[in-house]
């Protein structure tokens, strides 16, 4: 199994891309652990920590997982998206997830757990804003400490288009709002570091 070790913060950030094949080696639970850890050294609003992982390793409930991912890239292709994609292109993209994209030894599902509130009602929606980018910034950090220990993972939004479907999969505490689902692996493919806009485009210098 190569593993490289990136130790240079700026070279593992540009580094890092989305990974959707993935070898089936498991990840060992410790390196799975210091994932959590690190994920949950992240800025945390008011220092409440509203964040809770549910970590899938059971392989039927990962086939459960994958079989619904499925269905969500298929909702978001043809009914979410403005400009939803060709009859043709959905089917390739979705012959390649029966292939085995995003099939993965290891998801974690991030939520929000809400249980312990901080803000009287009437802020209860800056609340959730705030543990949702909490929770954004954790999901960073588990990812760039992944890539630095050449485990690869893909940020998959598209589970909020099904979420009770998921809930029902993931059994969350009460409380508890998925926000995503991680794939992660030892990556079986190279793709190179996506494009991105200039910073001019971006920024506003004031
Ligand atoms: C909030 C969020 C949701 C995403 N959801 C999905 C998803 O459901 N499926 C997927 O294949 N990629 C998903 N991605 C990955 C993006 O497509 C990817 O980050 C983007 O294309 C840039 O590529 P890069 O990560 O390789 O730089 C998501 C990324 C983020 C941050």
């Amino acid at each position: 199994m190569l593993v490289m070790a990136l130790s240079n913060c700026f070279e593992v950030m540009s580094t890092r891309c989305s990974i959707r094949w993935f070898k089936q080696d498991p990840i060992p639970l410790d390196i799975v652990n210091k994932l959590i850890e690190i994920a949950t050294r992240a800025p945390t609003a008011h220092g409440a920590e509203q964040w809770f992982f549910i970590i899938v390793y059971s392989e039927e409930k990962r086939r459960e997982i994958h079989r619904l991912l499925k269905l969500a890239h298929k909702c978001h292709a043809e009914e979410a998206l403005i400009n939803p994609y060709s009859p043709e292109i959905v089917d390739k993209w979705m012959k390649r997830i029966d292939q085995g994209m995003y099939m993965a030894p290891l998801y974690i599902a991030a939520y929000i757990d809400m249980r312990k509130r901080v803000y009287r009602e009437e802020f209860f929606e800056c609340e959730k804003s705030m543990a949702i980018q909490s929770l954004a910034a954790a999901i960073e950090n588990l990812i760039i400490a992944a890539w630095s220990m050449g485990i690869g993972s893909v940020w998959l939004g598209v589970p909020l288009l099904l979420r009770e479907e998921f809930n029902k999969i993931l059994n969350p505490p009460p409380g508890c709002e998925l926000q995503s689902i991680i794939a992660l692996g030892y990556p079986a493919e190279t793709p190179k570091p996506r494009k991105r806009k200039n910073i001019s485009e971006v920024t506003l210098v004031i």
